[in-house]
């Protein structure tokens, strides 16, 4: 019988946390504190603890916590800042939100994060900082990086929004950089009941503006030295994700647990697999394979029942909304390529040895059916 294997199924883990889940959102709204209350305050030492950072400081969205990073630092009009174009197009909208330019530069394909050779050749004048993205939750090569900002003066800003508990070199990232931003989408390996980011960061005076910076630019009530708007975190979702903190670490050693299933299964086939570089510890928020038809593909598993999706299929240079940084299609290859042959197929803490098994017997049938596809 045909096995229905969805990417992702949040109800799941709802239903095995409900009580607690329950008893603690419970609390928090007879409480009578709402928002930046002691839920939150909790649940930013209690995260900052966690990434190994002195400050969190909670905001609206992952989106807010990067734009509110480079504001903070002082960065916006007649700035550049180098990222990638492969990426959620969010990390580079928060860069143009803050009035700064992006620079977009290509991946290492091996692991679809940012190219250091691309990044050193990018600095320019104008650089202010560089915000490398650990893509699919498989950190970016930081030693580098922080050493090239080192040399040249830049803040780098950690787009850790997908890599929570992911490490380098042992540590946890999001705390290496001079600020690290998260995301609490439902959907993230730490995901909240609705939107939440978190910037983090050893910078005493970076989190005191940041502070002021969620709030409207108050120093304390009333009493407002920035002009900005409301990016603030409310006690309902951090009592929500104070419970679900506890079980992140246990969540991603199940998905490692599945990668390296799928991995030893799907070793052989003409599809390439998602490569961990010996310096990387990956949380696996994402498991993405590369495969030559790949709409063929993804119907064939559709077929048996089984979901995939992808991310992404457009790099943020050909989009639409984004050509006015004028980039032409050919400028990064290896991101074209990626976007091209990325597909995302099931895996979350929840999912079911057997489905582990139907995902691997469809892409085998998959791929049985499709002769001429090769890896990408
Ligand atoms: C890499 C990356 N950056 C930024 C964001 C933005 O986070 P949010 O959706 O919380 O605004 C996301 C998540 O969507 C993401 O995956």
């Amino acid at each position: 019988m045909k096995m229905k294997v969805p990417v992702v199924d949040l109800a799941r883990q709802y239903a095995a946390l409900r009580q607690e889940l329950e008893t603690a959102v419970l609390a928090a709204m007879a409480s009578g504190r709402y928002i930046l209350g002691p839920e939150v305050e909790a649940f930013e030492s209690e995260f900052a603890a966690y990434v190994g950072a002195r400050h969190a400081v909670a905001v609206g969205s992952g989106t807010e916590a990067l734009r509110l990073s480079l504001l903070a630092a002082g960065i916006g009009r007649g700035d550049e800042v180098i990222t990638v174009s492969f990426t959620a197009v969010p990390t580079v909208a928060a860069i143009m939100a803050a009035g700064a330019r992006p620079v977009l530069v290509d991946i290492d394909p091996r692991t679809c994060t940012m190219d250091v050779e691309q990044a050193r050749a990018a600095v320019g004048p104008r650089t202010a900082a560089i915000v490398p993205v650990h893509l699919y939750g498989h950190p970016a090569d930081l030693g580098p990086l922080l050493e090239l900002a080192g040399q040249r003066g830049l803040l780098l800003v950690e787009d850790a929004c997908q890599a929570h508990g992911s490490t380098y070199r042992g540590r946890r990232v999001g705390a290496l950089g001079h600020v690290g931003c998260f995301s609490f989408y439902p959907t993230k390996n730490l995901g909240g009941m609705g939107d939440g980011g978190m910037v983090v960061t050893d910078d005493d005076s970076l989190a005191c503006k940041l502070r002021m910076l969620r709030n409207h630019g108050q120093r304390r009530r009333f009493y407002h030295v920035y002009n900005s708007l409301n990016s603030r975190f409310d006690d309902l979702q951090a009592a929500a994700l104070r419970v679900k903190l506890r079980y992140l670490d246990a969540w991603n050693e199940r998905r490692r647990h599945l990668a390296a299933f799928y991995r030893q299964s799907l070793a052989g086939l003409p599809l390439t697999l998602p490569e961990e570089m010996p310096w990387a510890g990956h949380n696996y928020h994402l498991f993405v394979v590369r495969v030559e038809e790949r709409d063929s593909f993804r119907r064939r598993l559709a077929r048996t029942g089984v979901d995939s999706d992808v991310h992404y299929p457009v790099p943020v240079h050909l989009q639409p909304a984004y050509r006015r940084l004028g980039y032409r299609r050919g400028a990064l290859p290896q991101s074209e390529r990626a976007a091209e042959r990325v597909v995302t197929l099931p895996l979350f803490p929840e999912l079911t040895e057997a489905e582990a098994e139907a995902v691997v017997e469809s892409v085998q049938r998959a791929l049985a059916v499709c002769p001429g596809s090769r890896s990408g």
